[in-house]
């Protein structure tokens, strides 16, 4: 069995944040996240999670009981954090995958081929390493300067100064460890006086004692990185968003100003859809295929169908289904639902409420808490009077009504099928079907 151990109890004191690092989002996606998945499709059978009394309850909150957990009482270092793991594992996997919780660029590819050069060469160390320029605090991997080039351990970049401005090869902090070797091993690194225990310090244990360990340097100097501070946690999202654009590029989907737009990590695009500059696809959203969305669309936790537009708009937890446009400068607040070919122009706002197929909104106005039924043409200006102060109160208009411009809807009211309001009607009572309110407040009068 391969288990895999997450290091996440660490303080990330580098953060200077009251969120706990690997809390963090990168494009939208909490840090931790990032090596939970990785470890889910790389075939890892049990995943453990260390944590810090600190940090337990969040990190709990978070992953629920996808991963266990295993508590590192003090921060003593990487290597006591994976020892407060063996009370779970001891005994239980032939290899243990470890990884660190604030390393979100690993890939599949890497991990899965330090797994499998490890088990082919029955290794007690693999570790996924990369040539970096500029590693600041990372890890530097040393070998002998023979033939072979073997790995004789890992040298912290406190140790290590004179490299810090020259390409070097660096840990990643992505191990492959035979199980009963890392728990005999352990022991041997544990804290020193004034200083952290350091898992690295392990690869220096497997080259003396004869053991055999290895650096697997990866393709892509990027995914070596980890984040510490806030300066890094930027340039990483900057390596993140640009894979995700190009991922969702290859998939057929246009993006005419690539640096200019972000996709979240969560986010799914259907084909032949144009991304114009500015766009931000945020959180859990999805967008249909056929769609332009932009310039200057923000659009989270939404769902786009096929062959939308949304112009220079914001939508937050809203659905358009196929073919509605909106924009420009339109908003879509939460539990806003657009049937299919519905038209939102220019300065409209709407919020909890649904507009039934066909239904036109073409220029400014409000509409809350209120169903608007097929083919329905709310005039400019329309607005749902829908809080009294109090409580939030419905507005119902039935198919075909014709709300004439500067309507004011004072809730709860009913306007009834095919009914017309004149412009600048005030609507106090229900409108029954096919009638004409007229006035302030409104009259129903003959038609
Ligand atoms: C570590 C490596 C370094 C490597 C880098 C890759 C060590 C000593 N150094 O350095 O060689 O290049 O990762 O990103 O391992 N943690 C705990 N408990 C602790 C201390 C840390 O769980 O007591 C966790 C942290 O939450 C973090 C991970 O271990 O997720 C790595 O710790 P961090 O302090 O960030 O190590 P680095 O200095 O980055
Ligand atoms: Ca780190």
């Amino acid at each position: 069995m391969l288990a895999g151990i997450i290091l996440a109890a660490g303080e990330g004191t580098r953060m200077k944040s009251r969120t706990p690092k690997v809390l963090h989002c990168l494009c939208g996606k909490e840090l931790l996240r990032y090596p939970v998945e990785l470890l889910g499709r790389a075939g890892v059978d049990r995943i453990v999670v260390v944590v810090s009394p600190a940090n337990q309850d969040a990190v709990k909150e978070l992953l629920g009981d996808t991963v266990e957990y295993a508590v590192q009482p003090a921060m003593t270092g990487t290597a006591g954090a994976v020892k407060a793991a063996a009370g779970i594992l001891k005994g239980q996997a032939q290899q243990i995958l470890v990884i660190g919780g604030d390393s979100p660029l690993v890939t599949d590819e890497s991990v899965l081929r330090l797994i499998g050069g490890h088990q082919e060469e029955g290794r007690q160390m693999s570790i996924l390493s990369g040539i970096v320029e500029g590693s600041r605090g990372m890890g530097r991997i040393s070998r002998d300067q023979g033939s072979q080039q073997n790995v004789l351990g890992i040298v912290e970049a406190v140790d290590d100064t004179e490299r810090d401005g020259q390409p070097v090869e660096v840990n990643s902090g992505v191990y492959c460890f035979e199980a009963e070797w890392l728990w005999e091993n352990l022991a041997k690194v544990d804290a020193g006086s004034g200083r952290e225990s350091y898992l690295t310090d392990l690869a220096a244990v497997a080259a003396e004692t004869g053991g055999s360990v290895a650096a697997l340097p990866s393709n892509d100097p990027d995914e070596v990185l980890g984040v510490n501070n806030r300066v890094e946690l930027a340039r990483l999202e900057d390596i993140q968003r640009r894979r995700i654009r190009e991922h969702w590029m290859l998939e057929g989907v246009t993006i005419s100003d690539p640096s200019s737009v972000m996709i979240d990590a969560g986010v799914t695009i259907g084909q032949d859809t144009v991304l114009l500059p500015n766009t931000m696809l945020l959180g859990n959203t999805s967008i249909g295929s056929g769609c332009e969305v932009g310039p200057g669309s923000v659009v989270k936790d939404s769902s786009v169908g096929d062959n939308c537009r949304v112009t220079s708009s914001a939508l937050e937890e809203a659905v358009m289904e196929a073919g509605v446009d909106i924009g420009p400068f339109s908003h879509l607040r939460p539990g806003a639902y657009l049937e299919s070919g519905v038209h939102i122009g220019n300065y409209v706002e709407v919020k909890e409420s649904r507009f039934a197929a066909g239904a036109v909104m073409g220029h400014f106005g409000y509409v809350g808490d209120a169903s608007i039924g097929a083919n329905v043409n709310m005039g400019a200006g329309t607005v749902t009077c829908n809080y009294d102060g109090k409580d939030k109160l419905r507005s119902v208009v039935e198919r075909d009504a014709f709300i004439g411009c500067d309507t004011m809807l004072v809730a709860p009211v009913t306007i009834g099928e095919g009914a017309v309001t004149g412009a600048g009607a005030v609507i106090t009572k229900d409108v029954p079907p096919a009638r004409l309110a007229v006035g302030v407040p409104a009259k129903i009068v003959d038609r």
